[in-house]
């Protein structure tokens, strides 16, 4: 293999990836006799979790979220249910409060879709949080993708891909306007003596007349350590991934090779650049799963016991609701044709190029889930990941669970210490918020990101702009 870009010291980031739910990616695993996943609407499931990966010095937890259920496969709900496909599954932001009281560093990536959400109340909610973690708080923000959540919450139909884009970018720039620029650096003063908590003229009442949100008055939360949280997000169509290098501090990038992802990271790095951002501005992770034990032999043992409990259907109905198309009355042999639909672009794509039997897409579900998956021993196992780093110029890695909590387990024991002995991880955690751990940079975002035009002017010595210019001007 030829290596596209090599930084042969730069340390590998790691998120566990998981979702507040029995299932997640990898399906069927949650019938293994030791997997825990059941008791995930337990609030010890998650301060223990929290704790390990604290351990093992991970970046942060990084918790999916779906508004809706997955009913496209056979057209119903009977093997989400049967399965545990995400269903049931719960709100992940009100685990984050818990997991920060029993953790220091750890971050929190939380996913939220916008789409069913007032921005206001959402603001709110997610400076509160950050407030309460003291800066470590993340948002993946989603718009959706199900058309089983817009029947849920009384709408009509899913909107329209591209749509949803356009509503995210003005639910963006007035959650700018309520962080960045509703309350001065130094608004908060607390003086007893002179009875002044804060100071009336350092709040500014925010006024935003949008095509999808209205909203006039001051924000009710005063600024948090790092006022906007940072934002992850996962586009991949061109509406994405214009949308997502425009905003995003980390993004997610699907695909099942080193050299594919390449060509992505590449790209997206040259759309940051074209947005005015540096090209490190944005870190780079994809979803991994990990089997590794003792020993090479012992991997690969663990490995044909976990895919006994397995589950490559479950996967394919998970698949079934992201492309929006039906799979459920395929043969092992026939070819998944492409269909034009208004779920997950980019996924969906692949049909248009290739030629991919359902039985294909099972062996790629051999564990239940769709990302690549690394086995072998924790000296194995580091030395792939190193390589798939350094050709695919990613930052890192979004580990997703097999067998809850043992795969994360293994993972700390077996894969770290060999990441640590190559200079590969850290080996301490860097103080401060989780922006400024991720960037070394500070707690705020910087002036090259669109949430710059909405501070308020004297909390932001650089900016002429007032808080009343919208992203839509500003980018025509
Ligand atoms: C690692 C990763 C995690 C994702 N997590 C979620 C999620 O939790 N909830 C969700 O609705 N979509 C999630 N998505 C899907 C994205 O929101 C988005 O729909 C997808 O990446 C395709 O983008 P596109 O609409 O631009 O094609 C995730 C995607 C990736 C690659």
């Amino acid at each position: 293999m030829t290596k596209i870009q090599s930084s042969p010291q730069k340390q590998i980031l790691f998120n566990a990836f998981d979702m507040n739910c029995v299932g997640h990616i990898n399906h069927g695993l949650w019938t293994h006799p030791r997997d825990q996943s059941y008791r995930f609407n337990e609030l010890s499931y998650w301060t223990e979790l929290a704790q390990t990966l604290e351990k093992g010095l991970f970046d942060g937890l990084f918790i999916a979220d779906i508004t809706g259920v997955y009913d496209v496969y056979q057209n119903g709900i009977d093997l989400t249910l049967k399965e545990s496909i995400q269903l049931p599954s719960h709100d992940p932001s009100t685990l984050v409060s818990a997991m920060a009281a029993v953790t220091q560093h750890l971050g929190f990536g939380i996913t939220v879709n916008l789409s069913y959400e007032s921005p206001y109340q959402f603001a709110r909610r997610f400076a509160s949080l950050d407030h309460l973690t003291q800066g470590r708080l993340g948002w993946n923000i989603v718009t959706g993708y199900l058309d089983s959540a817009a029947r849920l919450v009384g709408q009509q139909g899913l909107k329209d891909h591209d749509l949803r884009y356009e509503q995210a970018e003005e639910f963006l720039e007035l959650c700018y306007k309520f962080w960045e620029g509703s309350w001065e650096n130094d608004a908060v003063i607390q003086d007893k003596l002179n009875r002044i908590f804060t100071d009336p003229s350092k709040v500014h009442a925010i006024h935003h007349q949008g095509e999808f949100y209205n909203s006039h008055g001051v924000f009710q939360v005063s600024p948090s350590v790092q006022r906007t949280p940072v934002l992850y997000q996962a586009g991949a169509s061109p509406k994405g991934l214009q949308f997502a290098t425009r905003h995003a501090e980390a993004m997610f990038i699907g695909g099942d090779t080193a050299e594919k992802i390449a060509s992505q990271t590449q790209k997206i790095r040259q759309l940051a650049h074209s947005h005015g951002r540096d090209g490190t501005a944005i870190k780079l992770f994809a979803g991994i799963t990990v089997v590794t034990a003792e020993t090479d032999q012992q991997a690969q043992e663990k490995l044909q016991e976990y895919i006994r409990y397995a589950s490559p259907e479950a996967g394919i109905a998970h698949f079934s609701s992201s492309i929006g198309t039906d799979l459920g009355h395929l043969k092992d042999e026939d070819a998944i044709l492409y269909k034009k639909t208004n779920s997950i672009v980019s996924v969906n794509e692949r049909f248009k190029e290739n030629k991919v039997t359902l039985a294909d897409l099972k062996a790629q579900h051999v564990l239940g889930g769709r990302y690549p998956l690394f086995v072998g021993s924790g000296a194995t196992v580091a030395q792939q990941l190193i390589e798939f780093i350094d050709i695919s110029g990613l930052d890192g890695f979004n580990l997703a669970r097999t067998v809850a909590p043992e795969s994360h387990q293994d993972f700390i024991r077996y894969v770290i210490p060999e990441l640590q002995q190559r200079g590969r991880y850290k080996t301490a955690y860097a103080e401060g918020s989780l922006r400024h751990k991720l960037f070394n940079a500070g707690d705020h975002l910087p002036h090259s990101h669109p949430a710059h035009h909405f501070r308020c002017p004297s909390s932001n010595q650089d900016t002429q702009q007032s808080n009343l210019i919208s992203i839509h001007q500003h980018s025509a």
